[in-house]
């Protein structure tokens, strides 16, 4: 077969309206610290972190440098029945920033697949307690935990499980945070609705405990549309799950490593789930990787539980590839000497001052900030959803500033280096283009 002469036509583009892109490409080329650059050479002010996960910026040389390394010395080595001493080193690291007692790591490629795994281990766990018949996963509405079977099992969003098929049997959905009266503005936590947490009893009394696995949840759903946990909601999950003999499962691939300023969210917010999935800042997406941190005697339920031979069959060829381990030291290595974690803490209090002085802007409905996290909710156009803001993105970026757009909220999630006055200029920036979409 000939080589097509259209250079965009053979990449089919993930979650991406393909025809529209194509007919009006917007390429990025290359990056350093904030800033991307475009093909048409212009420099864009990063928004978003490529995607919630360059939490130290772009290219920095201590990863790549490190990334190179390993590439020279050893390209590959299976982590079946062998191992190499990075993945070791950099599982010891990851258990050190994670809370209390989360201190063994399964390596995975992606959010989607620590998602997965996090479900596996969850269930393997449960019979491994003499708890078989616990097999029922339960996620929440509106939450986002990628794109695997799994991940769309528990996920509630409709869209990305509407083609598939009936997916994953025996899972079922807690109620979204989202739109409770009274919490529009809110500066960090909403102060309404952690009795919505109650809804896990309503399916703990409809289901039966005893078939109850797990429950996942984001700490903050970021991609439907920044909503933060309401004050004491996450506790009440924690006590329900506590009561029930049910895992609970943090899905942490956005807000670990510093993006709420701490290296979890679990930390930043005082709850300590049994589960976290992580990916994205963990090698600053040099190289991707994924995790899953799971409790001690979790592990040990399931590793002493068998007499001998493999204790879990579950992993993939990349688990703790030798380049995203590099990749991945390197990072904490930076987070730990520039102290990024603790300056995403201190910047938060500037950067929501800044985020509510678009209050009053047209079109904006509710503005939600926690950490380094802004979430601008726009009203929708009648009878076209989600326009408003994917042509606010547009505007944005031939503007020089890339924001995340989701629904009709656009996301902010900037790098953890970015300064004061580069937050003045992304509102600056939104500001005044959200006043010129129709
Ligand atoms: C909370 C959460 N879980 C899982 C994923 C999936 O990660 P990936 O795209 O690396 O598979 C994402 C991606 O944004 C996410 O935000």
């Amino acid at each position: 077969m000939q080589v097509e002469n259209d250079p965009l036509a053979a990449f089919w583009m993930p979650f991406t309206a393909n025809k529209a892109y194509k007919a009006n490409p917007r390429q990025l080329v290359s990056a350093n610290g904030m800033y991307y650059r475009s093909a048409d050479g212009r420099e864009i002010l990063d928004g978003t972190a490529g995607l919630w996960c360059c939490n130290a910026g772009h290219c920095r040389p201590e990863i790549a440098e490190a990334i190179a390394e390993a590439a020279r010395t050893l390209d590959f080595a299976p982590t079946f029945q062998l191992g190499h001493p990075l993945v070791f080193e950099l599982a010891r690291r990851v258990a050190a920033i994670m809370p209390e007692g989360l201190d063994r790591i399964f390596f995975t490629n992606s959010g989607s697949e620590s998602v997965d795994s996090a479900l596996k281990i969850a269930l393997a766990v449960q019979r491994a307690r003499g708890q078989g018949s616990r097999t029922r996963l339960i996620g929440r509405e509106r939450g986002y935990h990628g794109t695997g079977f799994g991940g769309i099992g528990v996920g509630g969003i409709v869209n990305n499980r509407r083609a598939f098929g009936p997916g994953l049997a025996g899972t079922d959905h807690i109620r979204h945070t989202h739109g409770v009266a009274g919490n529009v503005y809110a500066r960090g936590f909403p102060p309404h609705g952690a009795e919505l947490a109650d809804d896990l009893q309503r399916l703990v009394d409809l289901h039966g405990a005893e078939t109850i696995a797990a429950v996942i949840v984001e700490p903050m759903a970021g991609s439907t549309g920044v909503l933060i946990p309401p004050a004491g909601y996450l506790q009440r999950l924690r006590e329900i799950c506590d009561r029930h003999g049910i895992l609970l499962i943090f899905d942490e691939v956005i807000t670990a490593f510093g993006r709420v300023g701490a290296a979890t969210a679990a930390e930043a917010w005082g709850v300590t789930p049994d589960i976290i999935t992580l990916a994205k800042g963990l090698t600053n997406a040099a190289v991707p990787m994924g995790a899953v941190a799971v409790k001690r005697e979790l592990h040990d339920a399931v590793v002493d539980g068998e007499a001998g031979g493999i204790e879990l069959f579950h992993g993939y060829t990349y688990s703790g590839h030798p380049l995203a381990s590099a990749a991945g030291l390197a990072t904490l290595d930076l987070y730990a000497r520039e102290g990024l974690f603790d300056r995403a803490a201190d910047l938060a209090a500037y950067w929501v001052e800044a985020a509510h002085s678009l209050r009053g802007r047209r079109h904006i409905v509710d503005i939600r900030t926690i950490g380094l996290v802004a979430g601008i909710e726009l009203e929708p156009r009648p009878g076209a959803p989600t326009a408003r803001a994917t042509e606010l993105f547009h505007a944005c970026f031939d503007n020089g500033l890339l924001v995340r757009a989701t629904g009709d909220i656009i996301a902010l999630s900037p790098p953890l280096i970015v300064e004061k006055a580069e937050i003045d200029r992304m509102f600056e920036m939104l500001g005044g283009l959200v006043e010129g979409v129709g």
